[in-house]
């Protein structure tokens, strides 16, 4: 006789943190005002055919000059939590050095307005505005970063930690690397095996060093995020099965196995080869700082196969028959968001985990009165919540979920042709519509998950 699974209680723990996810280039806009410093994402847009229909972040959602209005529209939608990113180069012009007053100040209004609103800031260092002053130096490249992002830090906990409970380094170093510096689709747009481990290399020290220097000035909580894509091999055959082995070591034990066990995966090597150094053992004990969390973006997983064409891994991702598939190509998958965590609580120990972003990029009809109805979107997040619920269920510390994105925004070398907002933006009048989505992740956030109803 088979038993039924048990359908679990929708409710999330008390004090579940509800939130919603930005980043600074994607929705600022005014990139150069006030003093701020070019970054390598003002500079890599600004170059013809680097990013879709070359579009660029100088107006984006104009969250600069709109930030009170946006936050009014946060606290509308019952957000208890917000995640957002700092422009480094709005605070540092030249990436070090002298502090520019009216970037912080931007930044330091912001956080007043959010919690007056009653809604926790979360804020991260980095989500890859590099200042295009510091890549002259090399940028990732250069040993020195480290040491440059943790003075760049610093100079923030100085300022808000007496406000700000949440803090993140890095987001997603991954993204950095593989799009920086392997395959060049993201900026500084480069393409070099030799590099690209010594890019996350130096991303990872940096790591360490922004965490080393909390600990002096800051007296709250901060962790690493990485973007998690679980990799399941396409067949049994070995050669796919190795595959998956190297497709998973790169894009998620490359950065969890250092920050958490002290040492890089062992197929780095088989990666790339003699592009990949033997690093010192010291600098591990500056990478593996005790975190006080660990942010899990989670959008896909990736079924893999072996393909002598895929650099660098020689493994690529196939495409089922018989699932659904976003906007950017990912496939909807959400059982494999709950595996993820309990992966990521089996092998790394049971930390407290944020899931720092989710969402998906749909097609979005406006209808003509202005409303969307983005029922895909609304169903992505009802079972992508019910797997994070699930997992919760299976005792995985889950204490927060932050949706990408609360606004349609700049979507990186997509430029504007991807909406992953829960409130779409009308770029040419900057009107923000609450999506159906916005509606029902408001009757999550109230109901504290209840409204999801019971989950199979
Ligand atoms: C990034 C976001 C991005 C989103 C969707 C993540 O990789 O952190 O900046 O917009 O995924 O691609």
């Amino acid at each position: 006789m088979t038993v039924p699974p048990r359908a679990i209680d929708p409710t999330f723990p008390t004090g579940f943190l509800w939130g919603a996810a930005t980043a600074a280039y994607q929705i600022e806009g005014s990139p150069l005002a006030d003093g701020a410093g070019m970054s390598i994402w003002h500079r890599f847009a600004h170059t013809p055919g680097r990013v879709n229909n070359d579009d660029t972040g100088d107006i984006a959602c104009d969250h600069y000059r709109r930030a009170p209005a946006d936050v009014a529209l946060m606290q509308s939608l019952g957000l208890k939590a917000y995640r957002f990113s700092i422009a480094w180069g709005r605070v540092l012009p030249e990436g070090r050095g002298r502090v520019n007053a009216a970037g912080l100040g931007f930044y330091e209004r912001l956080v007043d307005s959010l919690l007056a609103a009653g809604i926790e800031p979360m804020i991260t260092l980095y989500h890859w505005d590099l200042p295009a002053a510091l890549d002259d130096r090399g940028g990732w490249l250069n040993p020195d970063v480290s040491d440059w992002f943790a003075d760049y830090a610093s100079v923030l906990y100085r300022r808000l930690d007496d406000r700000v409970k949440r803090w993140v380094t890095l987001n997603e170093p991954w993204v950095v690397v593989d799009g920086g510096y392997v395959h060049g689709a993201l900026a500084p747009g480069h393409r070099n095996r030799f590099e690209a481990p010594i890019a996350t290399h130096n991303l990872m020290r940096a790591h360490g060093a922004a965490v080393m220097a909390y600990r002096a000035h800051g007296h709250h909580e901060i962790g690493l995020v990485v973007n998690l894509e679980p990799k399941y091999p396409a067949t049994s055959a070995p050669e796919d099965v190795a595959a998956t082995a190297r497709a998973d070591a790169y894009m998620n034990r490359q950065f969890l196995d250092p920050a958490f066990k002290g040492a890089y995966p062992r197929e780095m090597r088989e990666i790339y080869g003699e592009a990949w150094p033997d690093w010192p053992a010291r600098d591990f004990e500056l990478i593996r700082q005790p975190t006080d969390f660990l942010g899990i973006n989670y959008y896909t997983r990736g079924v893999t196969r072996a393909d002598a064409d895929a650099w660098p891994t020689l493994a690529s991702n196939v495409r089922l028959d018989n699932a659904a598939y976003t906007e950017t190509g990912w496939e909807v998958c959400p059982r494999a968001f709950s595996d993820v965590l309990r992966w990521v609580r089996d092998h790394y120990g049971n930390l407290p985990i944020y899931i720092t972003e989710n969402g998906a990029a749909m097609k979005d009809e406006v209808a003509v009165d202005g409303t969307v109805d983005d029922t895909t979107r609304v169903d992505y997040l009802r079972t992508h919540l019910g797997a994070v619920r699930a997992a919760i269920e299976a005792g995985v510390d889950v204490r927060g979920y932050f949706v990408w994105s609360l606004l349609d925004n700049l979507e990186w070398a997509h430029g504007y042709s991807k909406r992953f907002g829960i409130v779409r933006v009308d770029y040419p009048t900057q009107r923000r519509t609450p999506k159906a989505s916005a509606r029902f992740y408001a009757g999550v956030i109230a109901s504290n998950g209840a409204s999801l109803g019971r989950i199979p």
